[in-house]
């Protein structure tokens, strides 16, 4: 079967280790379920598994990709839970010490099929395109769980969304303003500020730019180009949600004396569980809220998509798609 997959870790040169062929089709053990796949969407994680983070060179080599749609063996339509748990796990799968995601220990979803535990399809509902609903696994679903369990921000409180173009920061924005929030971005670009405000956004700004008042949370995905600024914005005893950071895990300063004097609240945030998941898509139904879906290609065209990525040049999604 057609599959984009890692043959060797490249720390400085990532696309050079992303090959596009032919990989054998899976086996499905019991209690697991193969999925056709339609659509896949491409996640950032796709290019630090390529620099070798989270993906050793013994497991190589490893199909990439941690979302799909695509239908069951039985027809059904449905969205794939990326986080692998252990079964013996009772709970939330994003606590379980022993969870991978999917292309970390198990192939991934860049392929004309992968195989899932059962429990890891969530029925996926007409309405949603396969390309809308490939989108959902891990950056709408990260966006969701930052939003509404690590923050637990209410309707009407204001929060500031930094790097406003990517994948999880478009979908921070969106839930975000259907949720009710008043929501401010940041962008280093500005046709990115101005999708923002198109997507929701009540106010977009520079990056690093001084805010007309504070905020009560704070989305991070960016890292140590944005942290300070990110710190700086938030009122007394404001929180800052962390799910990633793109530019950078070290910022020049952590400004431990801001935290304990303003009593800032500092939240990890990793993926989201299966009943998150099934939660965002009743979200959408509801909403009308859909992706932003930056380009659709064919999965032989993958490398494409990865290119653009690594650029930084994608406002949205990137979603590869399968006959
Ligand atoms: N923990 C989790 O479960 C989880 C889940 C999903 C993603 N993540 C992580 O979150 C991050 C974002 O993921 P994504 O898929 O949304 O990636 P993405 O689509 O590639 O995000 C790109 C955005 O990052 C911002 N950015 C990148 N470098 C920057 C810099 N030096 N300074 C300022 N902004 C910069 C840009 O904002 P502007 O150009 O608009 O300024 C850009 O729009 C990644 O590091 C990813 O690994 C983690």
């Amino acid at each position: 079967m057609l599959a984009a997959f890692a043959t060797r870790i490249s720390p400085d040169d990532p696309l050079s280790a992303l090959t596009v062929g032919e990989r054998p089709a899976p086996d499905v053990p019991e209690g697991w379920a193969r999925v056709r796949v339609k659509a896949a969407s491409l996640n950032h994680h796709d290019l630090w598994s390529l620099r070798g983070v989270g993906l050793p060179e013994d497991r190589l080599p490893m199909i990439l990709g941690c979302d799909a749609a695509g239908l069951d063996d039985d027809g059904n339509e449905v969205v794939v839970h990326a986080v692998i748990g252990d079964p013996a796990w009772q709970g939330d799968e994003t606590l379980d010490p022993r969870r991978s995601l999917l292309s970390e220990r198990h192939q991934g979803t860049l392929a004309d099929e992968v195989v899932v535990p059962r429990r890891n399809l969530v029925p996926k509902p007409a309405e949603l395109s396969f390309e809308e609903a490939a989108c959902l696994p891990t950056a709408w679903l990260t966006a969701y769980r930052m939003l509404f369990t690590q923050a637990d921000l209410a309707p009407g409180a204001t929060v500031l969304v930094q790097g406003a173009g990517g994948g999880v920061a478009t979908a921070l924005i969106a839930l975000g303003r259907a949720a009710g929030l008043r929501v401010w971005a940041t962008s280093r670009d500005e046709e990115k500020r101005a999708k923002a405000l198109e997507l929701g956004a009540d106010q977009a700004f520079e990056s690093g730019a001084r805010l007309p008042e504070r905020v009560d949370a704070v989305m991070e995905t960016v890292g140590a180009a944005t942290w300070s600024h990110s710190l700086k914005s938030l009122r007394q005893g404001g929180t800052v949600v962390i799910s990633g950071a793109t530019s950078g895990p070290n910022p020049k300063a952590t400004e431990l004396n801001r935290i304990f004097f303003l009593q800032l609240r500092i939240h990890g945030s990793t993926m989201g569980t299966r009943d998150e998941l099934d939660r965002l898509v009743r979200f959408l139904r509801a909403t009308g809220v859909r992706p932003l879906i930056d380009g659709v290609m064919p999965l032989e065209d993958a490398a494409k998509g990865f290119e653009r990525m690594a650029a930084g040049d994608v406002l949205g999604k990137i979603v590869f798609t399968r006959p």
